[in-house]
């Protein structure tokens, strides 16, 4: 079984992709840890974030497991990532990782932006998670700020609109619910009810195979 799960971000797509993987015991990647680790390895390298050929020969090079989570979950690698996620080239680069993570054996779970319409359309169970920008905003403030970052909460809700727009509005792979994704709003639930809802999205498309 492969589990798509697209979203916007701090929707709670990672929390309820790695729930997800503990309660079925399905494999689970994080792709926008890919794009991260390119966004940093490119910054290290000292690459210009435009150079769609640079940045794609660092994607295809890339090595995810060398970096530590520390490096990875700054708002600055998060910015770095959505610039690079906009070249196509970058994205041919990282796509059969992905493809061939989903189609182990055992079936596996995958989260991101592009999962159920690119890397998987064929996948068992699609789902698309969102909130409201002021609520995402809030939620990973307070990740950052337990992490020892010290980014405002105002500065963090101006960077989500803008990696918002430029996940959605990039020509290729752009972030958008597949058609056939199931809806989850988690505004106004806690994880725990997130979760469930997930569960039972999966639960109903396992009992019709
Ligand atoms: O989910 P995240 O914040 O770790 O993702 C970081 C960036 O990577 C995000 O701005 C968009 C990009 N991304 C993508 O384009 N496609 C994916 N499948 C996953 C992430």
């Amino acid at each position: 079984m492969i589990i798509a799960i697209d979203g916007t971000l701090a929707s709670g797509k990672g929390t309820i992709a790695r729930r997800l993987s503990d309660l079925f015991a399905l494999p689970h990647m994080d792709t926008g840890r890919l794009y991260r680790a390119t966004g940093v390895a490119a910054m290290n390298a000292d690459a210009d974030l435009t150079d769609a050929a640079a940045i794609a020969e660092i994607a295809s090079r890339l090595e995810p497991s060398l970096f530590t989570e520390a490096e990875l979950r700054t708002a600055e690698a998060g910015l770095a990532a959505s610039k690079v996620a906009v070249l196509p080239e970058v994205r041919a680069a990282l796509l059969e990782l992905q493809r061939n993570f989903a189609h182990q054996p055992t079936g596996a779970i995958l989260d991101g932006r592009d999962i159920g319409t690119v890397v998987c359309p064929e996948a068992d169970v699609k789902l698309w998670i969102d909130a409201d920008v002021e609520v995402r905003a809030r939620r990973r403030h307070a990740e950052l700020e337990a992490a020892g970052d010290t980014i405002s909460l105002e500065d963090l809700t101006a960077q989500l609109r803008e990696r918002d727009e430029r996940d959605r509005n990039r020509k290729d792979a752009p972030m958008v619910a597949a058609a056939d994704a199931i809806l989850i709003d988690t505004t106004d639930l806690t994880i725990d009810a997130a979760v469930n809802k997930a569960r039972a999205a999966v639960e109903k498309a396992n009992s019709r195979t």
